[in-house]
């Protein structure tokens, strides 16, 4: 039995995670959960899973839980980052999943790899803030970092322990989001409603804006930079619009490898759980006769800007990758409260990059300083930027 534990157990990818340990309820066993605020959900899921012990985002989203969970004796892991931590580092725990939305879980996976943990990472946040502090610490605890993010989990399989000598170029697809091929003018009016429209992928909300911006494909180059330990310039993006292909790798000769699935996140999940066996799957098999065509694009990045901004954090000196990213989730909260243009998302962004004067992050406590100054400085100019709305 691989014994799991989850941080974010209630999001879209915590609850496909556990319907996989439910389809392999003979090789998986959930020894810890860990969610925010979902009572119901997550009391549901003690009762189901019987895990060892639970954390929830307040003491009293905690309490509640233990209440309703009964008979289920469960332990209280605790609430908050302590409630992440003890979840992570729980001594039972051979694989952390970390499906938790946000930064707050960054101590957790931290101290989770100290602690000699496999981690499962569906959390792209963590690795775009700190990817050279969780790289390195990896590195040296002799952790593995499996990636369960569908195109880094695809390009994960291409490269297979491939030497990094044979590799040209990895290549991410991205389907270009609800609003592929709009003009700026075009992208102006759009409504939160209709950026949390995905056309092939179903998802958390931060995540669907996020994909409708193209900054979710900037985060994922990157998180692919830190996950394979290669060059922002030997990373491509095209735009595929039927997500068949989740990535591709080009290897010195040209020749170029690709993973194809069903888009369906459970997938790439049970790969990491499984890593580095292969399981049977339940879910029904991607019928290539029906996919159709397959097309490929180049980005727009005159209308997307956030692919290019994310290039440009990766590129510059200094934290740029933490103020890109916790200005986009600023952005991104003020444009889901109808606070925000669409529009403005890259912008605000941009000027808090250009706010920055780059300094070194060579530890976790710089990072979440500059995270502070980051979010801060964006609040602000949120609300400069509100006023045009
Ligand atoms: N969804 C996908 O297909 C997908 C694909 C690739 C990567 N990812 C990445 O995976 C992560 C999760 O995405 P998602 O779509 O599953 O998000 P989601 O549906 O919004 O779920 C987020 C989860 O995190 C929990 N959470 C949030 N803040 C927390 C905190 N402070 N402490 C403990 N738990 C907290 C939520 O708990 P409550 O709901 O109980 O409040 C929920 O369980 C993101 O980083 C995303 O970029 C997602």
């Amino acid at each position: 039995m691989k014994r799991i534990a989850i941080l974010g157990s209630t999001g879209s990818i915590g609850r496909s995670a556990l319907s996989v340990v439910e389809a392999h309820a003979d090789k998986l066993e959930v020894v810890a959960l860990a969610a925010g605020a979902n009572v119901a959900l997550a009391a549901e899921q003690v009762k189901r899973f019987r895990p060892r012990c639970v954390a929830m985002g307040s003491a009293h989203s905690l309490g509640q839980v233990l209440r309703a969970a009964g008979d289920a004796r469960v332990a209280a892991a605790g609430a908050g980052k302590e409630g992440l931590l003890a979840v992570a580092t729980h001594p039972d725990v051979e694989i952390l999943l970390c499906a938790s939305s946000g930064t707050a879980a960054l101590e957790a996976v931290l101290a989770a790899i100290e602690a000699g943990k496999t981690i499962a990472l569906a959390n792209k946040e963590v690795l775009v803030m700190a990817g050279s502090l969780m790289t390195e610490a990896a590195r040296r605890c002799g952790v593995s970092i499996l990636p369960v993010d569908s195109k880094h989990n695809a390009l994960h399989q291409c490269l297979h322990a491939r030497p990094a000598s044979e590799v040209k170029r990895l290549v991410l697809t991205a389907s270009g989001g609800p609003f592929r091929g709009r003009s700026a003018e075009g992208l102006r009016g759009v409504k939160p409603e209709d950026a949390l429209r995905h056309p092939t992928w179903k998802m958390g909300r931060k995540i669907t804006i996020d994909s409708a911006t193209l900054m979710n494909k900037g985060l994922e180059v990157i998180e692919a930079r830190w996950l394979f330990d290669v060059a922002a310039r030997a990373i491509d993006v095209v735009i595929h619009p039927q997500s068949v292909v989740h990535s591709m790798v080009e290897l010195l000769d040209g020749s170029i490898l690709a993973q194809l699935g069903v888009t369906d996140m459970r997938l790439p999940i049970q790969y990491a759980f499984s890593y580095p066996e292969r399981w049977e799957s339940p879910l029904p098999p991607l019928d290539l006769t029906r996919c159709g065509r397959l097309d490929f694009h180049v980005p727009d990045h005159r209308n997307f800007p956030c692919l290019g901004l994310a290039y440009r954090a990766l590129e510059g000196q200094g934290g740029l990758p933490v103020v890109l990213n916790a200005a986009n989730e600023v952005a991104v909260e003020a444009f889901l409260e109808g606070r925000l243009r669409f529009t403005a998302i890259p912008e605000l962004i941009e000027r808090a990059m250009d706010g920055h004067h780059p300094t070194a992050v060579t530890s976790l406590d710089a990072v979440r300083r500059l995270d502070g100054w980051a979010r801060a400085y964006s609040n602000d100019l949120a609300r400069s930027l509100e006023s045009r709305i």
